[in-house]
């Protein structure tokens, strides 16, 4: 009994240990990806459509609270099911158009497959939360198989970013009951954040269409 009590354990921490493998190594493959894609515009059209980028694995505890949350018993076969967002990506762009360019580039390659895309830029949450989401499938190829490997993808603007990380902190604070004042500015505020993606693109697109030549940064 206590040797299979302990075996069983071991099996856990083994399959732990794959699953989270693959993950990382989905990460690493759509990283590569976008710094391929980024370093392409660099050269080509003198720009980069990507500022940053952030990965990241959800904790097991993340993972677990989800699960419960949702009436699911804690396995890995559970967590690989109906987890969408074990691994995720953000990418964080200048400009409103760039988000649609990486999204279009990334669905056009042959070993992304999108399951699901939220655009909560054209439908904001009621929150003010805008931001474009997309669910992806990738293969990853392991010594003997290959394990179709979902991604959940971010893609918004910094300004967009920046509310989403006070309004993120806000919510933490408040357990998830902002108050009232509280949500009001927080919309009078992603109101502003669309106001100056807007202008921030006219401008940009103005100085564009001038001939760039003598702009360097
Ligand atoms: P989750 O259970 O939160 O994953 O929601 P979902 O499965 O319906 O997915 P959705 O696309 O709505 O949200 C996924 C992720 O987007 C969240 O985990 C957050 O990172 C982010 N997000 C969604 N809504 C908000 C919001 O109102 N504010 C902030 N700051 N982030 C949000
Ligand atoms: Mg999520």
């Amino acid at each position: 009994m206590e040797i299979n009590q302990t075996l069983n354990e071991y099996d856990e921490v083994d399959s732990w240990a794959a699953m989270t493998l693959v993950y990382k190594s989905a990460l690493k493959k759509i990283n590569t990806k976008l710094e391929i894609l980024n370093d392409e515009f660099q050269q080509v059209h003198r720009y980069n459509p990507i500022e940053h980028i952030k990965s990241r694995l959800k904790s097991p505890e993340s993972i677990v609270k989800k699960l419960r949350k949702n009436g699911h018993e804690s396995t890995i076969e559970n967590m690989v099911n109906y987890v969408n967002d074990i691994a995720g990506i953000r990418i964080i762009c200048s400009f409103t158009n760039d988000i649609y360019r990486i999204a279009d580039m990334l669905s056009d390659q042959e070993d992304i497959k999108v399951i699901e895309v939220k655009d909560y830029i054209k439908n904001p949450k009621p929150s003010g939360y805008k931001s474009f989401h997309m669910l992806v499938t990738t293969p990853v190829y392991l010594s003997d198989r290959i394990v179709e490997t979902k991604i959940e993808i971010q893609i918004r603007t910094v300004a967009m970013d920046f509310w989403a990380s006070l309004e993120h902190k806000i919510n933490y604070k408040f357990e998830g009951n902002i108050p009232e004042s509280f949500k009001n500015e927080l919309v009078e505020c992603a109101n502003m954040v669309s106001d100056l993606d807007e202008r921030m693109l006219r401008l940009n697109d103005e100085v564009q269409k001038l001939g760039n030549t003598n702009l360097s940064y």
